[in-house]
């Protein structure tokens, strides 16, 4: 063991037996598999709900410019849903309480509903996830493991706002997705429900409320998501 030890590559000294004699340093490996996996899944359309989607119709609007309408907002959604998956993800990597960890898996799970359930909307709607998706994601994965550095209660504060935020965005969706768009307004409708628990979960458990201008500065960032993704 010892001389495959020291017959291990000069660059690579993780590998020795240190790595398994260190469980903090293999948990951190494993976690970040899990990230690497959980990146991969929702970047590649591979995500499936846990929930049927919330509609059973499955039909587009009748007029053009209505599906256009509608293809365009889903996809703003299901980067916003790439996004939670980016920052829950990023949160749960660095939360130190066991609880708000377990807390942070199980809004995701539901996140990755509200993921799959866009995803299928937008097929239906023959539109295209956004091609920038790789890019937000990456954003909200530093977002979530920079806020959860920061304490698990401003992570929290972080969720908190970013659910407050997405709920309102939601609610615009509600009043600007055609009449006849029964299915896309049924799941915005659900993931607007779902939000406000994630919301009220987070402030349950011991959120700090956000200054106003960190509050203001994810305002601006969500306007440059859903104005770019709207068109690519
Ligand atoms: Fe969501
Ligand atoms: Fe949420």
């Amino acid at each position: 063991m010892k001389g495959a030890a020291s017959a291990a590559p000069f660059f690579f000294p993780t590998r020795s037996g240190r790595m398994s004699s260190s469980p903090p340093l293999s948990g951190l490996v494993d976690s970040l598999l899990v990230a690497a996996d959980e990146a991969l899944r929702a970047l590649s359309g591979a995500a499936t709900a846990a929930r049927p989607a919330p509609s059973v119709a499955d039909a587009a609007p009748s007029r053009p410019q209505d599906r256009e309408l509608s293809g365009r907002l889903m996809r703003v959604n299901h980067t916003g849903e790439v996004c939670a998956q980016a920052l829950y993800s990023g949160q749960a990597l660095v939360a130190r309480d066991a609880s708000i960890r377990r807390a942070l898996q199980l809004a995701a799970a539901e996140e990755r509903d509200h993921l799959a359930w866009c995803r299928g909307r937008i097929d239906q709607l023959g539109s295209h996830a956004s091609v920038l998706d790789p890019l937000w994601y990456a954003g909200s994965f530093a977002s979530g493991v920079a806020s959860g550095l920061a304490g698990d209660r401003w992570s929290l504060g972080f969720l908190a706002e970013t659910e407050d935020q997405v709920e309102r965005h939601l609610e615009g969706h509600l009043e600007r997705l055609p009449e006849d768009d029964t299915a896309s307004r049924a799941i915005v409708r659900q993931m607007r429900e779902d939000e406000a628990r994630h919301g009220a979960t987070g402030r349950a458990l011991g959120a700090r409320e956000l200054p106003g201008p960190v509050k203001a500065a994810m305002r601006a960032a969500a306007r440059v998501m859903t104005g770019t993704t709207y068109w690519i």
